[in-house]
């Protein structure tokens, strides 16, 4: 237990930011060298970025890389391509849409949990240079590569699929019939991504999501209220039971807000969290 701990702190690289905690890693700053040299011209950025191999076994450490911006397009994850295309093509991250729908490309940007495709680069720069880390407390697979397989596995449990009722009022004998206004009540909820930015962003999931029982996080509970507030769900009952069979797993919430704040998609899952709360009050 100990050494897992141990472990992950040695995995987390966080610069304190608001309300965040600071988790640095202090190891090994210092031996790895600069791929190119710096240049002290506006367009040439120092991107200081977290790398460790599992495989490998060492410790991390951080590695810059000096990054002409006029070479790559406007976004942190253009400056990670060009890196990888033009320096170093060990270094290893995930991708995929490059506009800010899949969440593949998550990280800790600058302090901040977002998503590398939709943060400008100039935004992120600190003197001369910006710091990229993978997104903290998880267990990191590869430099910018964290092992989401809990988080999955957290998300399955609350069942993230609807559950109508058998007779059901449906179009043409298929289709969920749906108000407008019923409709509505989904809006801020579907469009979350499950980039995990807002959970690993939340000192509660960090202590508090290891093994049976776990909290879920605020990503889990928003997609959680999502199918609860869907007029055509019939199982909110069984999705409640779900959720409060196990104090920890809503009630580790003590709405430090940081997920709403870090959220790249601007959804607010302490709301979700609170109004999740408050049917289970009230029920
Ligand atoms: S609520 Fe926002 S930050 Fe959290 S998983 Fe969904 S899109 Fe990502
Ligand atoms: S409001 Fe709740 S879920 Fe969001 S960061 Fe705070 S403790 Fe975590
Ligand atoms: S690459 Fe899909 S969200 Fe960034």
């Amino acid at each position: 237990m100990i050494s897992n701990i141990l472990r992950r702190a040695s995995t987390i690289a966080m610069r304190p930011s608001g309300l965040q905690a600071a988790f640095y890693t202090t190891e090994a700053k210092a031996e790895v060298p600069v791929v190119k040299a710096a240049e002290k011209k506006d367009h040439f950025v120092n991107f200081q970025i977290y790398r460790y191999n599992e495989e490998v076994g060492a410790k991390p450490y951080v590695q810059t890389y000096n990054v002409n911006l006029k070479e790559c397009g406007p976004m942190i994850l253009d400056a990670l391509l060009l890196i990888k295309n033009t320096q170093d093509p060990t270094l290893s991250f995930r991708r995929s849409c490059r506009e800010g729908i899949c969440g593949s490309c998550a990280m800790n940007i600058d302090g901040s949990n977002t998503l590398a495709c939709i943060k400008k680069t100039t935004e992120a720069i600190r003197g001369n240079s910006i710091k990229v880390y993978p997104l903290p407390h998880m267990h990191v697979v590869r430099d910018l590569i964290p092992d989401l397989t809990h988080f999955y596995e957290q998300h399955k449990s609350i069942k993230p699929w609807l559950e109508p009722a058998v007779d059901a009022p449906r179009y043409n004998g298929k289709e969920l019939l749906q108000s407008k206004e019923n409709r509505h009540k989904l809006d801020g909820l579907y469009e979350c991504i499950l980039c995990a930015c807002c959970s690993t962003s939340c000192p509660s999931y960090w202590w508090s999501e290891g093994g049976d029982g776990g909290y879920l996080g605020p990503a889990v509970l928003l997609q959680a209220y999502r199918w609860i507030a869907d007029s055509r769900d019939s199982s909110t009952k069984d999705r409640l039971a779900i959720i409060s069979e196990d104090n920890m797993k809503i009630y580790k919430c003590h709405t430090i807000m940081n997920c709403t704040r870090v959220c790249p998609k601007h959804l607010n899952p302490a709301l979700a969290i609170a109004k999740i709360k408050s049917l289970l009050a009230h029920n």
